[in-house]
């Protein structure tokens, strides 16, 4: 396969493979590879700013013996702050002698990712798309995916209540591409009326005959979940202020929910679930984050081996 770009890309067999090498490299803990990627190099090309994707990426290519090249902060330290084009920068990379192997990108751009594959693929480089702007962010629905499967035994047959910033949340956007691809999946989307998911997203659940009900409050609906799935609010995304509506996980709303279901979030979590709620065995955010380094190292090994 070659780049990255959208979660509707990946069909089940692609997820299977995934699935069975992330299995595999989690249960090496740190075993050597061996010398399977020789002199190859990743580049990160992160223009927003990333905790566990960026770390994540950089964790899976030193697992595998693959080099690192790192732009943080790309908008403020790459020719970007010149005022050169993401266009001329892919460009750039793609024309060093050598080029990467390569490139992971993360733009506030939604679309933005597919114009730098066009680019980067024309040299014969792939990339992958780590997040842009309230669009897709395809990798980490690979590891939400994974994580549903690990923590409930299946993949099939799952109400899945997904909350908070609907609208500009890739993570979900991604997420619920890669769901529609099981048997008897159906969603609950809770958000205020202005941050439901946009109305391309509710088409393609309406053509994939996923059955969905929208709802804006937490009390009532979580019940009969078997994955709670929440995030935050996409601050800079929006114009103007955050709505009024507060969608937050408390510890109450716990004793609500089924004693199997699971609690997930792509973090950052902000406030939108609060503290309290980490104790509960249900929480399982910060294993899900822990899963992105052996599916990005599944990923890694399926692009470049
Ligand atoms: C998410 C992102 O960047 O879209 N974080 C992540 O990659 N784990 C979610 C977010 O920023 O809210």
């Amino acid at each position: 396969m070659k780049s990255i770009v959208c979660a509707k890309q990946f069909d089940k067999s692609y997820l299977e493979k995934i699935f069975v090498l992330a299995k595999q490299a989690e249960e090496r803990n740190h075993a050597y590879f061996g010398n399977i990627f020789p002199r190859m190099v990743l580049m990160n090309l992160f223009y927003e700013p990333s905790t566990r994707t960026r770390t994540s990426f950089s964790m899976a290519a030193i697992q595998l013996g693959i080099e690192r090249m790192e732009t943080e902060a790309a908008g403020h330290f790459s020719s970007a702050a010149k005022g050169e084009t993401l266009h001329d920068t892919i460009r750039t990379i793609s024309s060093m002698k050598p080029p990467p192997s390569v490139i992971v990108l993360r733009h506030p751009e939604d679309g933005s990712a597919e114009i730098a594959a066009e680019v980067s693929e024309s040299y014969g480089i792939p990339l992958i798309n780590a997040g842009d702007g309230g669009n897709q962010h395809p990798t980490q629905a690979l590891l939400d995916l994974y994580t549903i499967k690990e923590e409930k035994g299946r993949l099939d047959n799952l109400h899945v209540v997904v909350g908070g910033d609907l609208l500009k949340g890739r993570t979900v956007h991604s997420l619920i591409y890669l769901l529609t691809k099981y048997n008897d999946i159906r969603f609950t989307l809770i958000a205020p009326g202005q941050l439901q998911l946009k109305p391309g997203l509710i088409e393609y659940l309406r053509e994939h005959e996923v059955p969905f009900i929208k709802r804006d409050t937490i009390e009532g609906n979580i019940g009969d979940a078997d994955v709670i799935y929440w995030t935050r609010y996409q601050t800079g995304r929006h114009e103007g202020n955050a709505p009024a509506t507060e969608l937050i996980i408390r510890g109450e709303n716990c004793e609500e929910m089924k004693k199997d279901a699971i609690i997930m979030h792509p973090l950052p979590r902000i406030k939108e679930i609060a503290v309290e709620v980490d104790k509960d065995p249900r929480a399982r955010y910060f294993p899900q984050s822990g899963n992105g380094v052996p599916v990005r190292i599944a990923l890694l090994q399926n692009l470049l081996g």
